[in-house]
């Protein structure tokens, strides 16, 4: 629990529990060397509390360097809420997880993430002023998810041409793991690049409509991982790539939108063996993060959201110059780079 021997161990975590309402939440700041503790809030079913436990320390440490490679003046963290097995009302469960983000002062700021919606947030704003996330009336604000599918993809092309070698998505075959908020968007701004889709979902309507709207192939979720294409984009949940997965990859190059992608780091290490590059997540899925944390303090305006996300490119091509210098792989360059930025900005 207090952090490998290379890693900084967690700053604060806070078991958070309500009995009206049945709140079981756990809030990790990992990091707030940068500035606050900046992260989303995960709503899931979780096997039993040590599992979530361990999904909140691996995700908030996972911001912390999100937020360092992104050059955000924010630390990292990230809080998860046990979904209640029974019947439980979502708003009061929500108010509850305000209060206790609110009990931490400020040193926690927390946002969407898979299970919670721009709803969540607004309803929380009574509790606590340290939300993000909030769409607003004529302004700036709300779903961080299309910035994060831009992310990935200015991420996707920059590594389509600098490791595939090819001066265009025009024909590149893309295999989308998850169509979810981020992934139909990136499904969308592939599709409009000229890129082949394969896809696939758990849920049969999603891919329906990727079928119908952007000509994608469809295959099971079985098969997406070994699919037949020049890049592979895992947008579902965290661990995608792992011994099981890794020697039956075919595309060259993986770059998605999902958190804590590599099982471990070995599985980076045997990736980069197979001569597949693989780009970080934290690295390529900042965008949703650089919206937040623009629309937080008040510095959202599209145009400049969008360039600085866009900025995620051109990270993607320096992380591959200094792969290349350093011998290394980018797993272990990017983690690096970003640990030597978890000190308080200039
Ligand atoms: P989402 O919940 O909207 O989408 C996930 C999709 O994956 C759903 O359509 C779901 O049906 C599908 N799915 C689940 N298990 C699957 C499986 N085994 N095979 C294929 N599809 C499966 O979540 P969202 O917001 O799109 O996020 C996707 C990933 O990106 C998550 O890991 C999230 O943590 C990460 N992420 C999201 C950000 C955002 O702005 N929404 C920001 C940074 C990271």
């Amino acid at each position: 629990l207090f952090g490998l021997p290379d890693q900084a161990p967690h700053e604060r975590v806070l078991l958070a529990a309500d009995a009206e309402t049945g709140l079981k939440a756990i809030l990790a700041v990992h990091s707030t060397a940068r500035g606050p503790a900046f992260g989303g809030c995960r709503f899931w079913t979780y096997d039993n509390e040590l599992a979530a436990l361990n999904d909140s320390l691996r995700l908030s440490q996972g911001m912390s360097l999100k937020n360092a490679l992104a050059d955000l003046p924010f630390g990292g963290g990230k809080a998860v809420i046990i979904k209640p097995a029974g019947h439980f009302d979502r708003p009061a469960l929500f108010a509850a997880f305000g209060r206790a983000v609110q009990s931490l002062e400020g040193a926690y700021i927390t946002a969407e993430d898979v299970g919670t919606t721009t709803a969540d947030m607004l309803g929380m704003q009574a509790q606590t002023q340290f939300v993000s996330g909030i769409p607003r009336a004529g302004a700036f604000g709300g779903d961080p998810s299309p910035k994060t599918a831009w992310g990935v993809f200015v991420s996707i092309e920059a590594g389509v041409k600098l490791h595939l070698k090819r001066s265009s998505l025009e024909g590149v075959r893309v295999a989308i793991q998850g169509l979810g908020a981020v992934g139909w968007h990136l499904a969308e701004f592939l599709h409009k690049a000229g890129a082949k889709l394969v896809v696939t979902d758990v849920d049969a309507a999603k891919i329906a409509r990727a079928q119908q709207l952007l000509g994608a192939q469809a295959v099971g979720i079985d098969e997406i991982l070994s699919a037949d294409v020049d890049v592979l984009a895992p947008c579902a949940l965290g661990a995608a790539l792992n011994s099981v997965s890794v020697p039956q990859i075919r595309a060259q190059l993986i770059a998605g939108a999902a958190n804590n992608q590599l099982a471990t780091a070995a599985d980076g290490d045997a990736l980069q063996q197979r001569g597949i590059c693989y780009l970080p997540d934290y690295l390529v899925n900042a965008g949703g993060i650089i919206s937040v944390a623009r629309e937080y303090r008040n510095e959202g305006e599209e145009s400049a959201v969008m360039a600085e996300v866009s900025r995620i490119g051109d990270r993607v091509a320096e992380l591959l110059e200094r792969v290349k210098l350093e011998n290394s792989t980018p797993g272990r360059v990017a983690d690096a780079w970003a640990r030597a930025k978890l000190v308080k900005p200039a």
